[in-house]
Order: structure tokens, then sequence, then C-alpha cells
């Protein structure tokens, strides 16, 4: 069931994308994960409840995210899986091929969701590789199509160019570092105008604001992990975070968001509009 109100949130809520498909509002990182122990925590992940898994061609883990999923035991269709276009491979052939390598290396019928994760390569690179996804959905090898890391300028060139070759395919979910100290209003604003869904990467900082004395004020009033507030603002905002863990206590912490809010002064205390401190790479601001 898509909805979106975040008093009402659970582990199996979902948002309806403009593809008409739907999205689990949490979804589980992998990035980093390595590919020997990936299928063991991510098969944890989906028994604590999971059903969005966050991987990508670079992390060189997509095979043991689908033999987690096909161990479950869950129909294919409950979970969610994302993968995204290695920055090396831009452009339209290298990615007709990256959708190819991932169907074949983790078995499955289909991707949920492909993105292109990095605006690298210039203009012609990143419009082929959008042409590339585009067609492939259209074959139903993907379901949802968007970008990673675009800057409003990349985000500008894409629509252009989505209106002027008359193209029916739309930019469903745009990912991006998103935080209280990287708020980034000015991709927010954009994507919401568009009713893009947003992903939070970094939802947690890497743990690095984890002393920041808001998060500690807050986490003593709610009863709450410093962690479980940053990922509470980021389903209340209304993203969708991906925190990762191998940790399983801390996987089911970061899925255990469900029994509390944040009010209005509480999100009031988080919001740094000026900050813009990423923890991760930030290829909004290039220009090739
Ligand atoms: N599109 C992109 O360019 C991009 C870039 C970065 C990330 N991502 C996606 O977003 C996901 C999340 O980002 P991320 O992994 O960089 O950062 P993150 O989720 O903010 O942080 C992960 C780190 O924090 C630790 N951690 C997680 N939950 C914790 C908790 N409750 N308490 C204490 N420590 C905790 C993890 O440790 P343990 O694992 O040891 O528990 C890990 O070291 C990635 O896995 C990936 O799927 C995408």
């Amino acid at each position: 069931m898509a909805m979106s109100n975040p008093s009402k949130f659970t582990l199996n809520t979902t948002y309806r994308l403009k593809s008409g498909h739907e999205i689990p509002v949490l979804g589980y990182g992998v990035y980093q994960t390595p590919p020997a122990t990936c299928e063991e925590v991510t098969t944890y992940a989906l028994r604590v409840g999971y059903r969005h898994i966050d991987s990508a061609r670079a992390y060189e883990n997509e095979q043991p995210c689908a033999k987690a999923i096909s161990a479950s035991g869950l129909d294919r269709e409950q979970v969610f899986f994302t993968t995204k276009v290695h920055p090396q491979d831009m452009g339209y052939e290298k990615t007709v091929l990256s959708i190819a390598a991932s169907l074949s290396e983790t078995g499955l019928d289909y991707i949920d969701l492909y993105l292109i994760h990095a605006p690298f390569g210039g203009k012609e690179a990143r419009l082929g590789t959008w042409k590339a996804l585009s067609e492939a959905q259209k074959e139903g090898k993907i379901r949802s199509i968007g970008v990673s890391n675009y800057g409003i300028h990349h985000l500008e060139e894409l629509e252009e160019y989505i209106k002027s070759t008359g193209s029916s395919s739309v930019i469903s979910v745009g990912q991006w570092e998103l935080h209280p100290w990287l708020p980034r209003q000015d991709i927010v604003d954009w994507c919401e105008k568009r009713n893009i869904i947003l992903e939070a990467y970094c939802p947690v900082i890497r743990g690095e604001r984890k002393d920041e004395q808001v998060l500690q004020d807050l986490s003593q009033k709610h009863g709450k992990t410093w962690a479980q507030i940053l990922l509470r603002w980021s389903l209340q905002k209304g993203y969708v975070p991906l925190p990762k863990s191998e940790t399983p206590s801390r996987i089911e912490e970061n899925a255990n968001l469900y029994d509390f809010q944040l009010d209005a002064e509480d999100m009031g205390k988080l919001q740094f509009p000026t900050s813009y401190a990423s923890c991760a790479w930030d290829p909004t601001t290039s220009h090739d």
C-alpha cells in the first residue's frame, strides 16, 4: 500500500513511483559489504523485514544480494532490488552490456530500479546511458529508472533531452547523500516539484556525527539511538533512507523506526540550511 503520512509508516510502507511501481520507504545499503559476506547479511536484513536492497555494479555484490533474495523464500515481487551503472560504463553500448551483465550475474528476470551512479563521461555518454536504460525499461528488463549524484545542471540536461526527443521515459528516483548536514534544498525542491522520489544515501553519516549534541539530546528525549534519530528525520522528510550495516544488531536497530516521531521542534533542531558537509564523494559538482 502506498502512503505518505510518516506517522502511520511501518516497515512495509511503500511510495508509488512515477513509473507506477512501488518502492519500500526503507532500503538496505550494501556499499563496501564484501561479496563473501553480503549474502549472509542481506539474508539477515530480509529476515528482519527489509524489502529493498541498494546495490551497484561498482560494489561487486549484485550476485550475493540476488542469492539472498532467492534464499529468503520471499516472492520476487516482494523485494525491491536496485543497482547502478558503473561510472566507467557510461554511454549507450556499455550500458546495454551493463544491464545484460546485471541480469545474467543475478539470474533475476528484472531489476526494480536501475540508476545512473554518477554524472560522469560527458553529455553524450550520460544521454546514451539514459537511452539504454529507457529501452531496457520498455523491454521489461528494468521497472524504474533514475539518477544518482546529479547536479541541477545534469538534471536539466536530462529533462531537456526527454522533452526534445519526445521520449516517454520518466525519472522516477534520484539518489543523493542527504542528511541534516547536507540538506541539498535546491535538488530536493527540483525533485519534489516533479514528484521524483528522493533516496538518501549515507543517512547515518557513516557515524561521523554521532557525538553532535543535538543528536545526543534527541536520542535521550525519545529513548532512541542517534542513528534512529537520523533515519526517522529522513523518513519524515519524505526520503527513502538507505542505511548500510553488516552488524546484525544495527541492521535491526536501523529498521526499528516506527514507534516514535520527531515533532516540529525536533525537526527544527535538525535544520542546518546553509550546511554543505558531505561524508562521501560529491559528483553533483562535476562539469565534464
Ligand atoms: N549513489 C552513491 O553514490 C552512493 C554513495 C554512498 C552510499 N550509497 C548507498 O547508500 C548506502 C548507505 O551509505 P553508506 O554505507 O556510505 O553510509 P551510512 O549508511 O551512513 O553508514 C554506514 C556506516 O555506519 C555504520 N552504522 C550503520 N548503522 C549504524 C548504527 N545504527 N550505529 C552505529 N553505526 C552504524 C556501519 O557500520 P557496520 O556496517 O560495521 O555496522 C557503516 O560503517 C550504501 O550502502 C549504498 O547502498 C550510494
